[in-house]
């Protein structure tokens, strides 16, 4: 589905993502981890079209989309959602989703049935007519959720999606996650809740000094004292359950 090779991204002396090659298989759930500052975000922006990578390719189902625009890429089926999100705060929650979906389909009436069905999905049936400006936290993320997926991606990018959610509304977007997989989207998600990682991946990358430290089943990845050394060991303690 998703083939990366020797991507790099460099601003000024820092070396942002550093020869960094995977691939993603349809169907999979795969999880970035890795410090701060190690680029995951930025990798997520090169692979979806935010930024002008400086070495590499992407190819996405066979076709190379290095150099491509965001909203070329989305089209395709590739899309992604945001570590600090950004709602049209003058637009109710159902019209944010509803300027997402027309992405796809030009036709409003269309994309208003997509953008109430996506809603009602993540569990915002509720709030279609809400103000966003006023949405707790955990619904902000369930609504950004709900953008992307308007656009009927086949391939996720998800980053810090559980970022400043209560152990509860971890659970119940881990639930979404789990149903948003199985009508068949593959997955990557970048996530420091590590309950996540290890019950909803099934591969796990680690990504340190923007250079990939370690890649395989999560369950292996995950006590490689490598990974423990250079990542987990700085993980609070309560995240670790
Ligand atoms: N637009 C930018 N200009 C300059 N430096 C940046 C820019 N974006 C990110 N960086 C730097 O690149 C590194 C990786 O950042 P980022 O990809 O956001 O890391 P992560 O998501 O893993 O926390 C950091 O040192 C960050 O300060
Ligand atoms: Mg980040």
């Amino acid at each position: 589905m998703l083939t990366v090779e020797h991507l790099t991204k460099r601003f000024g002396g820092l070396t942002a993502v550093d020869d960094v090659s995977f691939t993603v298989e349809e169907g999979d759930f795969l999880g970035i981890i890795g410090p701060n500052g190690a680029g995951k975000t930025t990798l997520f922006h090169l692979i979806t079209g935010f930024l002008p990578t400086d070495a590499g390719e992407v190819w996405f189902k066979g076709k190379a989309i290095t150099g491509k625009k965001a909203y070329q890429i989305s089209r395709l089926g590739m899309t992604r959602t945001f570590q600090i999100t950004k709602p049209f705060g003058q637009l109710d929650v159902m019209e944010n989703v509803v300027v997402a979906a027309l992405q796809q389909s030009p036709a409003l009436r269309e994309a208003r049935e997509r953008a109430e069905e996506v809603l009602r999905f993540v569990g915002l049936g509720a709030y279609l007519h809400h103000s966003v400006t006023h949405l707790p936290i955990g619904l902000k993320k369930k609504l950004e959720l709900a953008k992307a997926l308007a656009t009927r991606p086949s391939l996720l990018f998800l980053d810090e999606v559980m970022g400043g959610l209560s152990p509860d509304e971890v659970r119940d977007l881990m639930d979404v996650l789990r149903k948003v997989q199985e009508t068949g989207v593959t997955l990557v998600m970048i996530e420091h809740v590590l309950q996540a990682i290890t019950e909803l991946t099934q591969t796990l990358l680690v990504l340190h000094h923007g250079a990939l430290l370690a890649h395989g089943a999560t369950v292996d990845v995950i006590r490689d004292p490598e990974v423990v050394d250079a990542y987990l060991g700085e993980v609070e303690p309560d995240a670790v359950h």
